[in-house]
């Protein structure tokens, strides 16, 4: 059985400190916690209108952290300059709208195909290790073995709002399942992220296939009361890292 990964996200230590336009709290002070607590890797997503990480803060995790870090970006060439310069271990690809809270579903990757395909060549070709962060959906798991990608991440969001509040997830359960499994089967990494929170987690660990989490919003609030170490250490103990 593959080993199970955690990815940490610190985007939110990040909307913190931007609140006040302050230096503090530092996303690297959290991603070096989160790397002394064992977490595989951090993940950041460099949005567009940058209201989270910034340049710098990728600039400052790269020269300072030890564990890989996971860049999440939008398929566009300026984001691909990016990452090229900052080489990254991984690249996860999401979509991108301006005026979302977060990213609100997976890629649409039949009618991106030809970008994609452009932008994912380049990072192969730099030994980027590329994801695609996608809806649990059979053909869009074909499309994302044609692009030579290593993983999918699979947008756990759908699932994780219905199980939060409780309401029929069996459906969502499912799909998520069937894709994990249908991914393994054809030789791609499955990932998962998106609205995880313990309980969410413990279920999705279920699903065996799904090597990786990747979990932000909900690990750095719970660490408002409970401290990041002791989170990541109830993270870990879930997922049996
Ligand atoms: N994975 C991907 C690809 C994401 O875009 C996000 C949100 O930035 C996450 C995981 C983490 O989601 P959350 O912050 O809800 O845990």
């Amino acid at each position: 059985m593959k080993k199970k990964r955690l990815g940490v996200n610190i985007d939110h230590v990040a909307t913190i400190r931007n609140a006040r336009g302050e230096k503090y709290p530092d996303p690297l002070t959290a991603a070096l916690l989160a790397q002394k607590e064992g977490a595989s890797s951090i993940t950041v997503h460099l949005r567009e209108d940058r209201r989270h990480i910034k340049d710098f803060d990728l600039k400052k995790l790269k020269e300072k952290l030890k564990i890989p870090i996971n860049l999440e970006m939008a398929p566009t060439y300026s984001m691909l300059r990016t990452a090229l310069r900052c080489k990254p271990k991984y690249v996860c690809i999401v979509p991108e709208k301006r005026q979302e809270i977060t990213t609100e579903g997976g890629l649409n990757v039949n009618k991106n195909f030809k970008l994609l395909k452009s932008i994912i060549k380049k990072l192969n070709k730099r030994k980027i290790s590329v994801s695609l962060f996608i809806e649990p959906k059979i053909s869009d798991i074909k499309l994302a073995k044609l692009l030579n990608v290593n993983a999918i991440e699979l947008h756990t969001g759908k699932f994780c709002n219905l199980f939060n509040n409780k309401k029929n997830y069996n459906k969502e359960f499912n799909n998520l399942k069937k894709a994990s499994l249908y991914a393994d089967k054809i030789g791609l990494n499955v990932h998962a992220g998106h609205g995880i929170t313990y309980e969410s987690l413990y279920k999705l660990c279920k699903i065996n296939k799904i090597t990786e989490y990747n979990i932000g919003h909900f690990l750095i609030s719970d660490s408002i009361f409970n401290g990041l170490p002791n989170v990541i250490r109830k993270v870990k103990k879930i997922i049996k890292l």
